[in-house]
């Protein structure tokens, strides 16, 4: 098997900025409400004719600048996604199109906010495995498109962007260890119960307000913790390392408090911490990416460095994955 470490990162996040101000005309809440309970104070919102693909062309471009790797060299496109543009074609075709990476295999995966941690490990096995020689991994989301704006317990956490990264083999470190896991029978604290093949499309589903998120945040919050915990732990545990060991942790970024929890119940120093959470909001499969993305680029991470990404979402699935940079 050969190893397959991280050649180059990317983001794309939309310009317009949702603050807490504005969410406070909105609907009944307020930025004291939001920055303590959450750490959001402001989220990115695409603009009406930005969808998921438009966000992950510009964030494949980036990656594969940084990676030095053309379009058509590209083997494999991975996009990971909750709210594609369409049910198909796939995002990830849609990349493939638009970025002219006319020799790659493409397909979507939904895991949720653990998505880019699925996709980096699936594209981990195929590098690894032989099959391809490169991947562009991308984690896009637009949840602006079915977040409820009338619902303040759910409006105030999300937001919209898009991160990637490319892998390719290295002859030492990259992903040395990775975990994923699901639990289906949690699967009802997180949905969007219409627009499937259970509940089409309707003016009875439009009139009830079921196609957007849908989150019982209470139950989610300590399921959250207790699993990134555990998930930090084992992919740790599987190749000889410790909490200790960790230089750059990169959880999702669902609630500033659930990080904190996470950190204090693994007794991880609080200053090992990348959080785009402030700027960002929760941006499922795109958290992760793009905080990836920009702690490289903020030389958060150094050559040698143990990275630690932890994510956690809808399924409910989890996951990990540690990366010697
Ligand atoms: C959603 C979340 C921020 C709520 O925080 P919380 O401390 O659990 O707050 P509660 O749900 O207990 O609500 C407390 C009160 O604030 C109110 N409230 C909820 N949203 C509010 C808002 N935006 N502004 C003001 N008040 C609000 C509630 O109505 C409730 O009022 P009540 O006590 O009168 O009923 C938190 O539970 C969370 O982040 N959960 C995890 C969500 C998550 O991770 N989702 C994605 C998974 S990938």
């Amino acid at each position: 098997m050969k190893k397959v470490g991280i050649a180059g990162v990317g983001e794309y996040l939309p310009k317009n900025v949702l603050t807490n101000a504005d969410l406070e005309k909105m609907v009944d809440t307020s930025d004291e409400w939001i920055t303590t309970r959450t750490g959001i104070k402001e989220r990115r919102i695409a603009a009406k004719n930005e969808a998921c693909s438009d966000l992950a062309i510009n964030a494949a471009k980036d990656a594969l600048k940084d990676a030095g790797l053309k379009p058509q060299d590209v083997e494999l496109i991975i996009v990971a996604t909750v709210t594609p543009d369409s049910a198909f074609p796939s995002v990830s075709c849609l990349v493939q199109h638009a970025i002219g990476a006319s020799e790659a295999a493409c397909f979507d995966v939904s895991a949720a906010c653990a998505g880019f941690i699925y996709a980096l490990v699936t594209a981990q096995q195929f590098i690894a495995g032989g099959t391809y020689k490169n991947a562009l991994v991308i984690g896009s989301e637009v949840l602006s498109s079915v977040t409820d704006w009338k619902d303040r317990n759910t409006c105030v956490l999300f937001g919209d962007g898009a991160g990637a990264a490319v892998l390719k083999p290295v002859t030492s470190g990259g992903i040395i260890s990775t975990y994923l896991h699901g639990n289906g029978s949690l699967g009802h604290l997180l949905t969007i119960p219409a627009g499937g093949s259970r509940m089409p499309a309707g003016q009875n589903t439009i009139d009830k307000r079921l196609h957007y998120i849908q989150m019982a945040g209470n139950e989610l919050f300590k399921v959250a913790v207790n699993v990134m915990a555990e998930a930090a732990v084992k992919v740790l545990a599987d190749v000889g390392l410790s909490v200790k060991d960790v230089d750059c942790f990169i959880p999702h970024q669902a609630n500033l408090r659930i990080i904190s929890a996470v950190a204090k119940k693994i007794g991880l120093e609080e200053h090992k911490i990348y959080l785009n959470i402030t700027r960002y909001g929760n941006m499922s499969s795109a958290s992760t990416a793009t905080a990836f993305c920009e702690a490289a680029r903020e030389g958060k991470i150094k050559k040698g460095d143990i990275v630690l990404l932890d994510a956690f979402g809808a399924g409910l699935v989890w996951g990990a994955c540690v990366i010697k940079w």
